[in-house]
């Protein structure tokens, strides 16, 4: 790999038998940081979809950077992820907005998370009292004080807690900066269905990750491979460098206020639901969890449940218009923990998948983790401590579960 320092090539689409240094297979938001940080760090890479960049659950992600009520706070592994996640994207914003030219604003109101009745106001009592244990900051209002904050809050608000650190970021506008950088730093952006990943034999025995064969038949070859595939299996490989990832759905509606912002400003908790809002008027109301496979259909039930939770704390919300009903498939492994890192048994295949309700909030860390493994790059003790909570041979030992075999027609 070229020193960092190094002028990185000028835009272009290099020659498909051209090997690579890496070939990162996945163009969502773990797959396009992994390229940005490597080809910064002076690797030539190429990036290869079935579809355009974040087309996928990157499309559809409400961009919660939310470690804290996004996690179970009183695990702590989640909580260390979750919080180094969060601890990079202040530098990962600005780098990025320095290396497309386009903004990634943070949206640094903070969340409030609400209850409707007496049993969530008593859950939201154990949260903070979890919360205080692990040294987080959040405060206990009362119903009247969070109406202050958010006048479009329901008179019937039983209880709110107020975590100030929390942040959100619109995933399209990071995806629309990731794909203005990446061709500027060199990156080839290949549009093509991976078939299987190449394997190649290592002289003292096991095999090496080599590239991937395309459906087309095109073939990109590669020093070193990484999948970023979501919650899609990818075939080609032996069975312990797999990993038990599995989709889990989750529906969700963009509202619009045509009268611009303004409605409600803070990111908004409710039992299993929440409301984003963007800077323009726009706002995320999710989410289904639904165990359904790969259906990414959107149903009248879900978008039922949905409104009306919503509107039991916000009744503005059935003014909005709805812009779009949408669908995603968040990738979950058996501990709810991404698998980021190299895998068992295959020199030079590397994960970064598993994201499952963090897949924004853990884009920049993903990106950082991967190049750094794939770079020699040192870590500090409390890095090398997230990376090994994340380590994708976690899950090599021969009882673990694995992926069902691969569909036909389910292809990464
Ligand atoms: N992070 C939001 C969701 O998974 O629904």
């Amino acid at each position: 790999m070229r020193a960092r320092d190094t002028p990185v090539p000028a835009p272009s689409a290099l020659p498909a038998d051209r090997p690579t240094d890496v070939l990162v297979v996945g163009a969502g938001l773990a797959g396009l940081p992994v390229a940005l940080e490597l080809a910064r760090r002076g690797a030539s890479v190429r990036v290869v979809d079935p579809a355009d960049p974040g087309s996928g659950t990157s499309r559809v992600a409400a961009g919660m950077l939310a470690p804290v009520t996004e996690a179970e706070p009183d695990d702590p592994d989640h909580l260390a992820v979750g919080r180094a996640g969060l601890d990079r994207w202040a530098a990962f914003a600005a780098g990025l907005a320095a290396d497309s030219g386009v903004e990634v604003p943070l949206h640094a109101a903070g969340t409030l998370a609400l209850a409707r009745d007496r049993d969530e106001a008593e859950a939201l009592v154990r949260f903070a009292d979890v919360c205080g244990r692990f040294g987080l900051p959040v405060e206990r209002l009362l119903p009247s004080a969070a109406r202050r904050l958010e006048p479009a809050l329901a008179p019937t608000l039983r209880g709110a807690l107020s975590v100030p650190g929390d942040l959100a970021v619109d995933p399209r506008r990071v995806v629309a900066a990731l794909a203005a950088a990446l061709p500027a730093l060199g990156v080839d952006l290949v549009t093509g269905a991976v078939e299987r990943v190449l394997l190649g034999d290592l002289a003292g025995g096991g095999s090496r990750a080599t590239g991937a064969l395309l459906a087309d038949g095109r073939e990109l070859r590669a020093g070193a491979v990484v999948l970023a595939t979501g919650a899609h299996p990818v075939a080609g490989l032996p069975d312990a460098a797999r990993v038990p990832v599995r989709p889990v759905k989750g529906q969700l509606l963009v509202l619009r206020d045509p009268s611009g912002p303004g409605l409600v400003e803070r990111v908004l908790r409710f039992g299993h639901g929440y409301l984003v809002p963007r800077d323009d008027g726009r706002y995320v109301l999710g989410a289904t969890t639904e165990e359904r496979g790969f259906d990414v259909a959107t149903t009248a039930w879900a978008l039922h449940e949905l409104l009306r939770d919503g509107f039991e704390l916000v009744p503005g919300l059935l003014d909005l218009e709805v812009q779009e009903t949408l669908a995603g498939l968040r990738p979950t492994t058996p501990d709810a923990l991404p698998v980021v890192g190299p895998a068992a048994g295959v020199d030079g295949l590397w994960w970064a998948t598993g994201h499952h309700r963090n897949g924004v909030l853990l884009a920049p860390l993903t990106g950082l983790l991967v190049a750094d493994g794939l770079t020699g790059a040192s870590r500090t003790p409390a890095d090398e401590h997230v990376a090994s909570l994340v380590d994708p041979r976690r899950f090599a030992a021969p009882a673990a579960p694995l992926h069902p075999p691969v569909p036909e027609d389910a292809r990464a």
